[in-house]
């Protein structure tokens, strides 16, 4: 399939917009920068395919802080960092200085000395902004309890590769709507200007801030954000459908009480009918059957997850590139 990021609407954009630069959310970036980083995706997944090794970050290493538990986001920024000649060191928080109370700003500082890009998945999205306030390096969110921007690019870039295009669509988030993907998503979705609909129950809806902003910028690109509590008012003609966990990782005593609270949110066959014919199934995975989706849907024939849980790779390749490989 073609895909339609035209040159026009990444004119202007070049490799120097992001050395240097923290990859925090997907707000930091203009639409223009978003749609250039998935094209590089794009010729990087294209160039692996076909054979082809580069090594632009040769003799750059990436630390990789994890707060949390991560099977994707871990594998996929070791191995695309290998693929693309850099280095990996892995730092569990259970073994550096900082689980043991030493401060962010001396950590960032430090690391900064030895390494070329750091990656931190923690829980307190402050700690990630205090940390590249702090770092003279690069740092790239891996997840936070507030954004998980990477995981966005891979779904965008799925996205595009399955329908051809990104604005136009309408994407159904139905289930947690404050957790980290659903953040992320209203962002990457207002960006490229993609519609977006989110339910979820009374009491869980997205953060106010970060939905307004996406409201404003949804409105700049000719798109729109709806927040409802009907699941199927989200599903309604959509192209795409999302879900994500009900119990994000931190919410884990939470978890009895959000299975009831949840049912009615769950994608299932039925709620699925209400999307257009050939919609296409996203879940940033892990995911759990039965509870926010039934195996008929992720594991059917409009499930993509499998493609998009590999597109972190390519996805993370052009944003490492980016910005660790100008000097
Ligand atoms: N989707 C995702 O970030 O998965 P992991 O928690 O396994 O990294
Ligand atoms: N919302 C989920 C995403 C996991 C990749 C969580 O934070 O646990």
């Amino acid at each position: 399939m073609a895909y339609a990021i035209e040159t026009q609407q990444t004119y202007g954009v070049t490799a120097a917009n992001f050395t240097g630069q923290d990859f925090l959310t997907i707000s930091d970036f203009h639409s223009s920068e978003i749609l250039y980083l998935l094209e590089k995706a794009v010729e990087i997944k294209a160039e692996l395919k076909s054979g082809v090794r580069r090594k632009p970050l040769e003799g750059k290493v990436l630390a990789m802080i994890f707060d949390k538990a991560s099977t994707r986001t871990r594998v996929s920024f070791e191995v695309g960092v290998v693929q693309l000649g850099g280095d990996p060191i892995f730092l569990s928080t259970k073994d550096i200085q900082l689980g043991r109370g030493e401060s962010i700003e001396d950590t960032a500082k430090v690391l900064s000395g030895y390494v070329d890009g750091i990656l931190i998945r923690t829980f307190d999205h402050q700690t990630i902004e205090q940390f590249a306030a702090h770092a003279d390096v690069p740092v790239i969110n891996g997840l936070t309890d507030l954004h998980h921007p990477t995981q966005v690019m891979a779904d965008l870039l799925t996205i595009l590769e399955h329908k051809g295009k990104l604005s136009g669509l309408k994407l159904g988030y139905v289930g947690d709507g404050y957790n980290n993907m659903t953040h992320s998503l209203l962002e990457g979705a207002a960006k490229v200007g993609m519609d977006i609909a989110v339910a979820s129950p009374f009491g869980y809806e997205p953060d106010h801030w970060i939905r307004d902003h996406a409201k404003l910028v949804a409105k700049q690109n000719e798109s729109s954000v709806v927040i409802t509590n009907s699941p199927e008012e989200a599903i309604e003609g959509a192209d795409v459908v999302v879900t994500d966990t009900w119990a994000s990782m931190g919410m884990e005593e939470e978890a009895e009480k959000r299975l009831e609270i949840f049912k009615p949110y769950q994608v299932n066959a039925e709620l699925c009918s209400k999307a257009k014919n050939d919609f296409i199934f996203l879940h940033c995975l892990p995911a759990y059957r039965g509870k926010e989706v039934t195996a008929e849907i992720i594991d059917g024939p409009h499930s993509v997850v499998f493609d998009e849980a590999e597109n972190r790779l390519h996805v993370q390749k052009a944003i490492m590139e980016a910005l660790m490989g100008g000097k």
